[in-house]
């Protein structure tokens, strides 16, 4: 296996302390980026860093608030100053709710929306200038199968909100094709992290992945973190405005 693949290259992955996010931060690593671990959980975040560095990669944690609106092109630009450039950016910080159509509030609405797009904007339409003037960039986002078919367990407004990540990618695919920029999405399945806890296909015996998916078994964030690693390296650099599924099967376009 080539374990150059991302050789020198800088990336930033939001939401990285725990779960895909921090899948995605060793992988990128392994396969030789340096990496700027970013969260709001300050132990989680400084723990993987740590726990990089004691094997021999080249990783660091800073603290960062994706919906901290007032500071995040400050906050971004002062990732770039770390090493001078921010070759691969991954959008996966997120938060996902339970609530049924009928159950939905404006609170719950706006809280999703907030997070899992409003944010995702922002942060990329940043690191976007920076990779402008780099004449390079990898921007890769999380979004989700639920964004693909609809949100079954998971509610309408994380999934409309992860459904306009996929438009939005494609926005950034249009826009930044001239600059050397590529942006695609991830979209996992049932993936096992804290998140999963709290959703019905963990426990349902109705959702046994055995009956249910292809591939009999729920995915682990390694899963999603190969297709990441791809999406991020030059291997995909024809490939833009794209969704790679990490799904099993369970739902196939
Ligand atoms: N687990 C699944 O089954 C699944 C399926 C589809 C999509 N996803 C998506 O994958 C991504 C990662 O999910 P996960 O399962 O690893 O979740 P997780 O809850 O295990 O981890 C999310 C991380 O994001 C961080 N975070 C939360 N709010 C933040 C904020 N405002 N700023 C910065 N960091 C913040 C958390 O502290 C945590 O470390 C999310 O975008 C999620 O929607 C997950």
């Amino acid at each position: 296996m080539n374990k150059n693949l991302v050789e020198g290259k800088i990336a930033v992955v939001t939401g990285s302390g725990q779960g895909i996010g921090e899948a995605i931060a060793r992988r990128l690593a392994e396969f030789g980026a340096k990496v700027i671990i970013t969260d709001i959980n300050r132990e989680k975040g400084q723990a993987t860093a740590d726990a990089l560095c004691a094997e021999g990669y080249e990783a660091s944690f800073k603290y960062f608030n994706v919906t901290d609106f007032d500071n995040l092109k400050s906050e971004i630009e002062a990732m770039r100053d770390i090493y001078g450039r921010i070759d691969i950016w991954v959008n996966n910080a997120g938060l996902t709710g339970t609530l049924r159509v009928d159950e939905i509030t404006i609170e719950h609405w706006d809280k999703m929306q907030t997070i899992d797009i409003k944010s995702v904007f922002f942060c990329t339409q940043a690191v976007y200038e920076i990779m402008k003037e780099q004449n390079y960039g990898k921007l890769v986002h999380i979004s989700s199968m639920a964004g693909e078919r609809g949100g079954r367990s998971s509610s309408c407004a994380y999934s409309s909100a992860k459904a306009a990540v996929l438009n939005m990618s494609k926005c950034f695919a249009l826009s930044g094709g001239q600059y050397n920029i590529t942006s695609n999405c991830v979209c996992p399945g049932r993936t096992l992290t804290a998140m999963a806890q709290g959703l019905s296909w963990l426990t349902d015996p109705k959702d046994d992945p055995k009956l249910t998916i292809p591939m009999c078994r729920f995915g682990t964030p390694d899963d999603i973190a190969n297709a990441v690693l791809f999406l991020s390296s030059d291997l995909s650099s024809y490939i833009t405005g794209d969704i790679i599924d990490v799904n099993g099967g369970l739902y196939m376009k």
